[in-house]
């Protein structure tokens, strides 16, 4: 029988992709978003590329009772949980509306599911709770530490999703740690509209590259890495997409729970990001030096190796398809949906 999975903070960057994952691996997908990040028209496009009406409702995954009428009427087997906020900065100067949100939500969604006898879960974590790394690559069992109210949510998220499992053990909860995901989808019509000035580097150097901004900003080039810039482990949206679907399927044919690293096991600096969105876009990308951000970390890459031998899954995708994915996304849609 066809699983229906219920895909919280279904309009987003992440969400959007794993949507045609998921289906494209034979789920049926009910999308829920409140819209707080992202644009209702993602949902015409997914419709597009699935060739299939979508199936969706909007809601605050805040409102229990909005949540009860969708697991009524759908009766999802299982949730990918993704609704949060995401913003660092925003969440050391708002740290009740992420708390509120980000940690309310995710409670919310389990005790819907609670309701409702449904006991799988797969949840959005980050590498961000692996802190200031004192060695990589990153395995799951590097310590964990959180340095801002954002990182904490992800930890604490992490931590209620244990001990849900401890208090009953039918419960099923997969934490899939993110390194960096960039990118869209290669048919250029869904990818990453952030409201604003971009905080992370991808979109802001593909708004550079478009001409919306001037000049990137490169935060510090005097870390110990082999060019002074930050080095991270980028990985394309739609590799992390499939990474939900094998995380699914894991539950689903498994019992028990997982945390994997969701990354491609290879860092990258600014300037190589920089470099191979200049040669996938033939545009130049102007920079100047501007000093560290603060929080920021020198260097961050994952160990894989969980996800491909428990998972099967690896990414496959690298950073020149990363940079022409993007770069489509970019030109085809130079203001996001609003384009
Ligand atoms: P996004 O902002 O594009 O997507 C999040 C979606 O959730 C948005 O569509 C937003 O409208 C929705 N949402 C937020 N609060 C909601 C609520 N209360 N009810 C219903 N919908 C709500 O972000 P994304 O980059 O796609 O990230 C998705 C998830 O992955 C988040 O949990 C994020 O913390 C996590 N994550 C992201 C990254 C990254 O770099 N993008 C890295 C690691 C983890
Ligand atoms: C990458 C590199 C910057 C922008 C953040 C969150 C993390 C996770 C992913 C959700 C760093 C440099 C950036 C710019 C720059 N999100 N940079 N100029 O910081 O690794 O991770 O997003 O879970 O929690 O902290 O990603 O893309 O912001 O930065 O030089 O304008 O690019 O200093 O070295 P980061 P990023």
């Amino acid at each position: 029988m066809t699983t229906t999975v219920l895909l919280t903070g279904a309009a987003g960057y992440i969400a959007s992709h794993t949507w045609l994952a998921l289906q494209q691996a034979g789920y049926r997908v009910v999308g829920v978003d409140n819209f707080s990040n992202s644009s209702p028209r993602v949902l015409e496009r997914l419709a597009e590329l699935a060739a299939a009406p979508i199936e969706f409702e909007k809601a605050d995954v805040c409102d229990g009772a909005a949540l009860d009428e969708i697991f009524d009427r759908y009766r999802p087997g299982a949730v990918v949980h993704f609704a949060a906020f995401k913003a660092v900065g925003e969440s050391v100067s708002q740290p009740l509306a992420y708390y509120r949100n980000n940690i309310g939500g995710l409670v919310n969604t389990c005790e819907a599911m609670q309701r409702h006898g449904c006991t799988r879960i797969v949840f959005s974590s980050s590498a961000t709770v692996y802190g200031a790394p004192e060695q990589l690559p990153l395995r799951e069992d590097a310590p964990t530490s959180a340095t801002n109210p954002y990182g904490a949510t992800k930890l604490m998220g992490e931590q209620i999703l244990r001990d849900v499992g401890v208090a009953d053990p039918a419960w099923q909860t997969a934490c899939l740690r993110y390194f960096n995901p960039v990118g869209a989808h290669e048919s250029g019509r869904i990818g990453e509209d952030p409201r604003g000035t971009p905080n992370n580097l991808m979109p802001y150097v593909a708004q550079v590259a478009v001409g919306r901004r001037e000049r990137l900003s490169v935060f510090g080039d005097d870390y110990p890495t082999p060019d002074g810039t930050g080095v991270r482990d980028y990985i394309h949206v739609t590799d992390l997409a499939e990474g939900h679907a094998a995380a699914l399927r894991w539950l689903l044919d498994n019992s028990g729970s997982l945390t994997v690293n969701l990354g491609t096991g290879r860092g990258y600096s600014v300037l190589d990001l920089v470099r191979a969105y200049e040669a996938a876009s033939g545009r130049s990308v102007p920079y100047e030096v501007a000093p560290r951000r603060p929080g920021d970390i020198a260097a961050c890459w994952a160990d894989p190796a969980q996800a491909r031998d428990t998972l099967g899954w690896q990414a496959k995708l690298d950073l020149d398809r990363m940079c022409q994915d993007s770069w489509r996304w970019q030109q085809l849609n130079p203001q996001g949906f609003n384009t």
